[in-house]
């Protein structure tokens, strides 16, 4: 080792020197094949069209106002992102419809799509943000020039509710009259085929009716489940009554919440009860669909279920954070306009706001599920037989299918 600080960095310095000129040479090495020929960056991406496609109503009227434009390239943002996760949603309903979820392979595509909606929706929840760096002032300057065009007219955002399966019953009103009013031509006729097609909702309720264990003569989850609540109910009350050091304001108490978990069960044990709560729209999924959800909750360790599991939890997310867009949106709003009518025609903030219910959520039953969880040993026992079935998936008697093949069929069932 070198005494002299100095000789010693200089010896460092002269290799890095010949390793960073060889990197540089090796930085340019390559040919530049836009120059032969072929589609280049800005026709393949049609930028002639997206970038042109910035016309502030405000510069027409001859008075520009800046922020216009930040306002319109947000809007075109979403409504980019809005047609991707309306591509997404229609190819995981198309894998639906064409039966290929029968394949089982089939449900991690459907799981990484769906994965990839709650990615796109959290980025757009936080996309508010950037437009909130304009003042309320600021929109004022050129709110007039836009009317009465409003994102109540969005077309996809309809269409996404809808494919979702947003139930028209539970809509609330605009202005006392029907969302699709506002739609005219080819637009309305698309809204009403959303309507009418397969949603997401009916074709996942499908899909849990069909959950391996649920069946009445094999395992039957759904009975096993009942007799065992039932009897450590029973066991946990006959603990209670025995529990002679206990005050008896604290027994009262314990007897309370265990006939409240009583109650609840006895509820979720209630076809009847489910139809009616199904009618009224607080549930949404059947009761047959339910019982899969809750099956799927319970032992989504299993190999065969955890996929499933991953699926019931993005739907929840979606659910979640179409709420949290519709109240980041509404804050917004608020910020910007006060209680002012909206362009659309709308009370404004007082309509939106109405919209952050769970009148909305479409997946709310799975929200809901939490409340029937219960402790690990109150769950069936799966004996060897069943275990031998959650490790076997089902699988398409063909051939195993790449994700081409599913997609080609995609496309000839779609
Ligand atoms: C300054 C910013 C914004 C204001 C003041 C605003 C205001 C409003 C108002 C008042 C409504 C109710 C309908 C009406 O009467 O017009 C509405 C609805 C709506 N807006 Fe916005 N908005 C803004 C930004 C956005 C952005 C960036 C999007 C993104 C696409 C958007 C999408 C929508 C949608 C989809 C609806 C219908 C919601 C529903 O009916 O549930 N808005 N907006």
């Amino acid at each position: 080792m070198s005494g002299c600080p100095y000789f010693g960095k200089k010896h460092q310095l002269l290799p890095n020197k010949l390793q960073s000129q060889e990197e540089e040479d090796n930085s340019q090495a390559g040919i530049n094949k836009a120059s032969k020929g072929g589609i280049i960056y800005g026709d393949y991406l049609q930028l002639d069209k997206v970038v042109t496609a910035q016309v502030l109503q405000s510069e027409l009227a001859g008075n520009k106002i800046h922020d216009e434009h930040l306002f319109i390239v947000t809007h075109q943002a979403y409504e980019l992102w809005f047609k991707q996760i309306l591509w997404e949603l229609d190819s995981i309903r198309d894998i639906f419809i064409g039966g290929h979820v029968r394949d089982e392979r089939n449900m991690l595509k459907v799981a990484t799509r769906m994965h990839r909606i709650t990615m796109i929706f959290r980025l757009l929840v936080n996309q508010f943000s950037v437009l909130e760096t304009m003042t309320a002032l600021d929109f004022f300057d050129f709110r007039d020039y836009l009317s009465p065009a409003s994102g109540f007219q969005s077309l996809q955002f309809r269409l996404l509710e809808n494919k979702i399966g947003v139930a028209d019953s539970q809509r609330v009103p605009y202005n006392r009259r029907h969302y699709r009013d506002n739609f005219r031509g080819e637009d309305s006729e698309l809204l009403l085929k959303s309507e009418q097609e397969p949603t997401l909702l009916l074709l996942v309720d499908q899909w849990l009716e069909r959950t391996p264990g649920l069946e009445e003569e094999g395992f039957n989850f759904w009975g096993k489940l009942q007799a065992n609540i039932k009897e450590w109910l029973r066991l946990e009350k006959e603990q209670i009554e025995k529990m002679t050091e206990l005050e008896s304001e604290t027994k009262e108490e314990m007897m309370a919440d265990l006939s409240k978990q009583k109650e609840n069960f006895t509820a979720l044990f209630d076809e009847k009860r489910h139809g009616h709560l199904l009618s009224k729209g607080e549930r949404r999924l059947s009761y047959k669909a339910l019982q899969g959800a809750l099956m799927i909750y319970f032992y989504r360790e299993e190999p065969r279920f955890q996929v499933p599991f991953q699926l019931l939890t993005f739907l929840m997310d979606i659910d979640g954070l179409m709420t949290k867009w519709r109240y980041n949106h509404v804050c917004m709003v608020h910020r910007m306009i006060g209680s002012k009518a909206g362009t659309g025609g709308s009370s404004g903030y007082h309509y939106l706001r109405s919209t952050v219910s769970d009148r909305y959520k479409v997946f709310v039953d799975l929200f809901n599920l939490a409340t029937f969880l219960v402790p690990r040993k109150w769950v069936p026992k799966l004996n060897p037989n069943v275990h031998t079935f959650l490790y076997t998936a089902e699988l398409c008697d063909s051939s195993y299918c790449s994700s081409e093949d599913s997609d080609y069929n995609e496309d000839a069932t779609g």
